[in-house]
């Protein structure tokens, strides 16, 4: 079923893993010297998830990424990608990667050095279509030195298609990207995760995560301190504290509203935290019409890491890509 110019996978180059699992990481550990990068990591991801992982700088993605691409040995545990070990994906062809650092071959015109990488694959995505997916036609000819920052990025999502990988793994891929071409990179990567590919990239963006990917793995410490839909993990961090003066309420009162999930009482005023600031607002405003000095304030992100690090409960895992495109 071909639906456009490009080529549409409609069934993996080679069965699944006996298991089924496209990526599974059991009991990850890897040290350097006296840092404890990852400390214990288990994740399974099923073939077509687009999977993000989410964290602040330091929390261990990039160690993981590294693992499960085979690029650095664990100190216990193991990466499988397709229930074999990462080299024997790599060299099948079946792994692309884009990775947050490495320069980029230098004195060769971006079209050249993906036809030379394309060379090094068995079965490569033609090289037209990895530029047209990685919008690089207009700088083809360009010497690879001399891209930009964003445009370096774009030609580095080419080699990652290259191999036309079931299994894609991205690095904070937009970084240096303008808006524009940020859209335009999660439009084609989402068109060809469509296609049955699993895709897992690090983000630092909570907002980037829950646009793009089916499930949010959110780690810090090198640890995974949850793993859910975008949605359930924006729930438990988007809460808000209304505060404000109001004078004829109570602690006990306000503590009864719906959605309000602790009180405090500063100089004053009152600090109420909950999950829906406007209908708190909305139901405030019609019991104490004296209130004034009304702040809302959001958790930024780092309180949110906080909040996520210091809360135990870890969602069930959703295993489904059911979150439409
Ligand atoms: N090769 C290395 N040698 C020594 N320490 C390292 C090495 N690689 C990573 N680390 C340390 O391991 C920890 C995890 O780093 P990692 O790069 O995995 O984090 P990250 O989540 O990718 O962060 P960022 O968002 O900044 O990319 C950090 O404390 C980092 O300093
Ligand atoms: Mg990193």
């Amino acid at each position: 079923m071909t639906t456009s110019e490009h080529s549409t996978r409609t069934s993996p180059r080679t069965g699944p893993a006996a298991d089924g699992a496209a990526i599974r990481l059991s009991g990850l550990h890897k040290s350097f010297g006296s840092v404890r990068a990852v400390r214990g990591i288990d994740l399974t991801v099923a073939p077509g998830e687009v999977v993000a992982f989410l964290g602040p700088n330091g929390a261990g993605k990039s160690t993981t990424i590294d693992l499960l691409l085979g690029l650095t040995k664990p100190d216990s545990g193991t990466a499988r990608l397709f229930g074999g070990v990462p080299d024997a994906a790599v060299s099948a062809g079946r792994v692309g990667a884009m990775l947050q650092s490495g320069a980029l071959l230098p004195d060769l015109t971006v079209r050249e050095l993906i036809r030379i990488f394309a060379a090094l694959h068995r079965n490569p995505m033609p090289v037209g279509e990895a530029m047209l997916r990685a919008g690089i036609d207009d700088i083809a000819g360009q010497k690879t030195q001399n891209l930009s920052g964003g445009q370096a990025q774009r030609v580095r999502f080419a080699l990652a298609l290259v191999p036309d990988p079931d299994v894609v793994v991205l690095d904070e891929p937009t970084v240096a990207m303008d808006v524009e071409v940020r859209r335009q990179f999660w439009a084609s990567m989402r068109e060809f995760a469509a296609g049955g590919r699993t895709v897992l990239f690090a983000t630092h963006y909570l907002q980037e995560a829950d646009d793009y990917a089916d499930r949010v793995v959110v780690i810090a410490d090198g640890r995974i301190i949850a793993d859910g839909t975008g949605a359930s993990i924006k729930a438990r961090v988007s809460g808000r504290t209304l505060s404000a003066v109001i004078p004829g309420a109570s602690e006990q009162l306000l503590r009864a509203m719906d959605t309000v999930t602790d009180v405090e009482v500063v100089g004053g005023r009152y600090a109420v935290h909950c999950d829906d600031s406007d209908a708190v607002l909305r139901l405030l405003l019609a019991r104490y019409p004296q209130i004034h000095d009304i702040e809302i304030t959001q958790a930024n992100l780092e309180q949110a890491f906080l909040q996520l690090t210091g809360s135990s409960s870890v969602d069930a895992p959703s295993t489904s890509a059911a979150k439409g495109a």
